[in-house]
């Protein structure tokens, strides 16, 4: 399929695990692809990978929870690549804590990256897709974003937030023909993020992985590819009539 062709997608957090897969996907579909981390050598095997696949690439060190570093990141991209068609609002932290345990600073910190992030990167680059008249963006929410689990309560509360700003934004532009969705990821392994979740839930007494695998429909869990394929569906004109959407990707574990 080359159903991106001659497309420029600017992906955050396009250096490791899910946003890497997301980046060789849309480049096998023939976008050029802008990537914005803060993890240079993570950018820099993206990026191999990427002009692998005969694909123009450019990388901009930045935190996405810093609006000033966003807004010269993006116009530092869009000046080598040209304005941006398809925007991934992917990079995110994970922290488990149980609610009555959270500090102020754990929540402020995840709020910032996995919330305010998103934030940061639409008013950067949404303003000039809808002048165009063109353009799709996707936002990496959660399974979790839908449901409440014990630990995740902040994680929960930050990947909501994506959902009911994709839903905002998304009917507030409809009319430009600018399309904006989310996905709900489920259990994704073969990610920096799912080791430290793993972590993370074994200090807690959480199930892991491994264990939770029975309770999974499909009884696998997910890899990057399986949501970089419905990225780059959602990102592409195959999904021309479809805004305001959070599409589950969990194996059936929900459904909702
Ligand atoms: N892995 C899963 O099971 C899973 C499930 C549901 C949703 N998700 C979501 O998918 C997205 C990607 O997850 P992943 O598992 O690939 O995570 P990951 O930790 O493997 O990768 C995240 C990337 O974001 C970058 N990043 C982190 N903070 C940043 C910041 N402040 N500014 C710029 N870049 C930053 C990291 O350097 C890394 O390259 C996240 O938003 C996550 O919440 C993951």
């Amino acid at each position: 399929m080359r159903g991106l062709d001659g497309r420029i997608a600017l992906i955050t957090g396009g250096g490791n695990g899910i946003g890497r897969a997301i980046a060789l996907r849309l480049a096998e579909e023939g976008a050029s692809i802008a990537v914005l981390d803060i993890d240079p050598a993570g950018m820099g095997a993206t990026a191999a990978a990427v002009r692998a696949l005969g694909r123009r690439v450019e990388c901009e060190s930045g935190n996405v929870g810093d609006p000033a570093a966003v807004v010269r990141a993006v116009a530092a991209l869009e000046q080598r690549l040209g304005p941006t068609d398809i925007l991934v609002n992917n990079a995110g932290i994970v922290r488990l804590a149980a609610v009555l345990d959270t500090t102020n600073e754990d929540w402020r910190e995840i709020m910032r990256i996995n919330a305010e992030g998103m934030l940061n990167l639409c008013k950067a680059v949404v303003p000039g897709m809808v002048a165009r008249k063109r353009g799709s963006v996707v936002n990496l929410s959660s399974w979790l974003g839908k449901a409440g689990r014990p630990y995740f309560g902040m994680y929960s509360a930050t990947k909501a937030a994506v959902i009911m700003l994709t839903q905002a934004l998304a009917l507030e532009i409809a009319s430009s023909g600018v399309r904006v969705n989310a996905v709900c990821p489920g259990l994704i392994e073969g990610t920096p993020m799912r080791v430290s979740a793993e972590e993370q839930s074994r200090k807690v007494g959480m199930a892991v992985a491994k264990d939770r695998v029975a309770t999974i429909p499909m009884k696998r869990t997910g890899t990057p590819a399986d949501v970089a394929k419905v990225v780059a569906f959602l990102a592409s004109d195959e999904a021309a009539y479809m805004t305001g959407q959070a599409v589950n990707i969990t194996g059936g574990m929900w459904q909702h």
